[in-house]
């Protein structure tokens, strides 16, 4: 269902029922963008595996939507870690990339058999010292650093040479890194890895990438007899948030599985490719829900303070990030007003939407955030002391059910602990 064609009025019923704010989630809209993604990729090539990026979203609920439409998980802490597997998702479909992973999480992904992706020299050395003692063979690939330019926010630019991501195929850096990885019996080589970023609206920086990488696991073959179960490109297809046309999973399959065949041919074998969209799957299944407590006119600009802020949805003061925004049971009328949307964050940032065209709002009404089902509550914080949303999921039977519960005042003190003294 497209959150846009939908009615409306379920929205507010689920505002009154549950209170603001509350993120809003469809599942048919979550499975339909997984089936389309996939389907692009697998028509034109047989081996594919796409693992869902939890970061963008890992609510059990959704999590068990995506694993029960065939997707795997790409984790990044060890919350990520027990999250996929709490989900059931399976080991081998698992692979856990960052660029700093402590002792105690490699420890776990090594017991857990999960895919270790690994960024460092020093992080492969570590791996090996934990995996000796263990006496368990520890799955890796490397995160090579393609150096590539990926055309979006600088904030979610991973590709880029000066990136703290990834190690640099430049220098022989990366070279070495697999050499000194396959004299270690510890290590079982599995693949190859690359992220160069987030929110990418066109499929050239994709391209180079591939070319970059495959033209590195040829090397690796000829020179080093490595062969590789799987080449992995990451994730950062972007969303259209303002109705723009962007590269499609279609454009993007089109664009980049003729660059693998062709590398494959001189390979001679052919690698399972992997991909790890997030906000794809999820980004345009949600919408936050929040109240208008106020709406102020000053000799510069009119506010609509609403019930949430930059701890709820922190995508605009973080990135300068567009989300549509629709006031609930207006949608026909014709006069509009320009609003600004202010946060109730104590902080001049906190500006949800600047200089908006919208039916006029009066205190009571309800707004919706649009496409914010990814790096939405993922992100959000306690900031201001205030407890984090609800979340809620429409079932694809149109059935409404609360997936998180709202958290209560007394979650803002339970892990504080008050010197004895102090409380005298
Ligand atoms: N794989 C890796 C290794 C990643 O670091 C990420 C996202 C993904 C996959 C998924 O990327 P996606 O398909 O969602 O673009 N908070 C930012 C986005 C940060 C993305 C971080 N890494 C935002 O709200 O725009």
């Amino acid at each position: 269902m497209n959150p846009l064609k939908m009615d409306f009025s379920d929205l507010i019923k689920i505002a009154k029922k549950n209170g603001t704010p509350t993120y809003v989630y469809y599942e048919d809209r979550i499975r339909e963008n997984y089936r389309e993604f996939y389907s692009a990729f697998n028509k034109r090539y047989k081996r594919v595996k796409v693992l869902y990026a939890y970061k963008a979203n890992s609510n059990l609920a959704i999590c068990h939507i995506l694993r029960e439409e065939g997707s795997g998980a790409d984790v990044v802490s060890k919350g990520e870690l027990k999250t996929a597997l709490n989900v059931g998702v399976p080991s081998e479909d698992i692979i856990f990339t960052n660029n700093c992973k402590t002792e105690e999480e490699l420890q776990s992904a090594l017991e857990a058999g999960i895919l270790i992706n690994i960024d460092s020299l020093d992080e492969l050395q570590l791996l090996g010292r934990i995996s000796n003692k263990k006496k368990k063979k520890a799955k890796i690939s490397f995160r090579i650093n393609p150096g590539v330019d990926p055309k979006t926010h600088s904030k979610v630019a991973t590709g880029l040479r000066e990136s703290k991501f990834g190690i640099h195929i430049e220098n022989g850096l990366a070279f070495n890194a697999y050499r000194l990885a396959g004299e270690m019996q510890s290590m079982e080589i599995l693949g190859i890895h690359m992220h160069i970023g987030s929110q990418i609206t066109e499929v050239s920086p994709f391209v180079d990438g591939v070319e970059k990488l495959m033209e590195f696991v040829l090397r690796l073959k000829n020179e080093l007899g490595i062969e590789l179960k799987f080449v992995d490109i990451g994730g950062g297809l972007g969303i259209p948030y303002q109705e723009e046309r962007i590269a499609t999973p279609e454009d993007l399959a089109n664009a980049i599985i003729p660059v693998i065949k062709k590398w494959n041919k001189r390979l001679s074998y052919e690698p399972e490719l992997w991909l790890e969209p997030g906000r794809y799957l999820v980004g345009n299944s949600g919408i936050l829900l929040c109240r208008v407590q106020s709406v102020k006119e000053t000799p510069y600009k009119k506010f609509v303070n609403v019930d949430a802020g930059f701890n709820i949805l922190l995508r605009p003061a973080m990135y300068n990030a567009y989300h549509r925004i629709r006031v609930l049971g207006k949608e026909n009328e014709n006069s509009t007003e320009r609003y600004d949307i202010a946060g109730n964050i104590c902080e001049s940032g906190d500006i949800l939407a600047r200089d908006r065209e919208l039916p006029k709002i009066i205190a009571g009404d309800i707004l919706a955030i649009l496409d914010t089902g990814a790096y939405g509550f993922s992100m959000s914080s306690r900031y201001n002391s205030r407890p984090l949303p609800a979340e809620v999921l429409i079932r694809s039977d149109g059935s409404v059910e609360l997936i998180r519960e709202r958290e209560g005042f007394e979650d803002l003190f339970l892990h504080q602990r008050v010197p004895e003294d102090l409380k005298r």
